[in-house]
């Protein structure tokens, strides 16, 4: 893993496999089905690195010779929190490594002349403040989408939160920074601009279409 001192927040996930992944995600020629697993793969991938921190507490374990203690993550189940459409295709990836995990949705769309959020659903499990949630996007453009979603989990009882993205641009880490300071960020990879369409270049291109055929 890398930490990026020129933007303060991010962690670039940068393990060969996910950095080999993220290339072919890139790649036009990715058919949709592959595009979809390689979303899969890296999410899992990532959520092993983003995990490495959780606390951890004693639990008695009885194997099949004598009574032993071991460890298990404390506290209440991890919470996913895809924001829709295109999150949606890093939690079955994560849910493979953290099966007892719940997933919460927060519906969200770019407006395309404002670039601006605009949300229309909003469904996480109650005791919010009791649990890790990890919200999931796969592009960080301009941020707006990412500092909206995390609003609403903190406005719901949120405390701890991190933001897994795939592909991140400098303007929306640094907007996410600025506005949750105490949210860090993981990436596959931080990439060179936005476009004047609020695109990320290099960038992927729309991942929401690429994971779903629309277009
Ligand atoms: C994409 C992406 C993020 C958002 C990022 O979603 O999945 O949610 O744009 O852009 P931002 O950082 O500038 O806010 P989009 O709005 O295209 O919706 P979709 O997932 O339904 O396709
Ligand atoms: N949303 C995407 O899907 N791709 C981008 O490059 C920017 C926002």
């Amino acid at each position: 893993m890398l930490t990026t001192p020129a933007l303060p927040g991010l962690t670039v996930v940068s393990h060969p496999l996910v950095q080999h992944k993220i290339t072919l995600l890139r790649d036009q020629a990715t058919p949709k089905k592959i595009f979809k697993e390689l979303v899969d793969e890296i999410a899992m991938l990532m959520a092993y690195e983003a995990t490495a921190d959780l606390a951890l507490e004693d639990a008695e374990v009885v194997t099949p010779l004598e009574t032993t203690t071991g460890q298990r993550v404390a506290g209440k189940k991890l919470t996913l929190v895809p924001i829709l459409r295109a999150g949606l295709g890093m939690v079955e990836g994560i849910l493979k490594l953290v099966p007892s995990a719940r997933v919460g949705h927060i519906g969200l769309y770019r407006d395309h002349d404002t670039l601006e959020p605009v949300d229309y659903y909003f469904k996480v499990p109650g005791d919010a403040a009791e649990r890790d949630f990890f919200l999931l996007d796969p592009m960080l453009a301009t941020g707006g989408s990412a500092v909206n979603a995390v609003h609403s989990l903190k406005r719901a009882g949120a405390t701890r939160i991190r933001f897994l993205c795939l592909v991140a641009a400098p303007e929306g880490v640094k907007r996410l920074h600025a506005a949750h300071p105490d949210v860090p960020i993981f990436a596959a990879a931080l990439d060179r601009e936005l476009n004047a369409s609020g695109y990320i270049l290099p960038g992927l291109g729309d991942a929401g279409d690429r994971l779903f055929g629309t277009r």
